[in-house]
């Protein structure tokens, strides 16, 4: 039935490269990882997160905001749109999921204040991706997605300095 959708919007781009930031550590990929590479690698700190998925399957986009500043849509804005947004000081210290049939199914953030953000089906294979450092938070997701839905995906941690721009907590 997924096949039947054939219009799909937004066309998934590579983030920058950046310089890797304090006591950086990178969560290796989830998923098959067929199609193109995403990243949403972005000055400034996560403040949101929009996770669509289809009805009863698997997940078809990302979205990240840095600073309120939504960027680029990592592949397909169909189905149900999801979102969580940060409290002052809030981060994500956790990041886990399912995968199935070549899709993530399923994904959890936790945050440093303990609230959670679930979305998705609880399909298949589990992961569970933890910064290594003490400290450390999200700073962006990377992997592959194939513009019906995301294929892979891994997890970049860094300690983040408040100093790196205007916004103070
Ligand atoms: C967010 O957008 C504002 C206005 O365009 C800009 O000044 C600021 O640098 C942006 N911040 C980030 C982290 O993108
Ligand atoms: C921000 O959160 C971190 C980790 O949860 C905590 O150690 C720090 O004291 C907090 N800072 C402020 C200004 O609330």
């Amino acid at each position: 039935m997924l096949n039947l959708i054939l219009v799909l919007s937004g066309v998934c781009t590579v983030g920058m490269a950046m310089p890797l930031p304090d006591f950086y550590s990178y969560s290796l990929a989830a998923g098959e990882g067929s199609g193109t590479e995403y990243s949403t690698a972005h000055v400034g700190r996560i403040t949101g997160i929009r996770i669509w998925e289809y009805s009863s399957a698997y997940i078809g986009g990302i979205q990240l905001s840095y600073d309120g500043n939504w960027t680029t849509l990592v592949c397909a804005n169909y189905g149900t749109q999801m979102e969580m947004t940060l409290l002052d000081n809030e981060s994500i210290v956790q990041v886990s999921g399912k995968y199935d049939y070549g899709y993530i199914y399923e994904l959890m953030f936790v945050t440093s204040q303990g609230r959670s953000f679930k979305v998705g089906q609880p399909s298949g294979i589990s992961f569970n991706f933890y910064p290594t450092h003490d400290g450390s938070e999200l700073r962006f997701l990377s992997g592959r997605h194939n513009g019906y839905g995301i294929t892979s995906i891994g997890a970049h941690w860094a300690v983040y300095h408040t100093s790196d721009n205007s916004v103070t907590p």
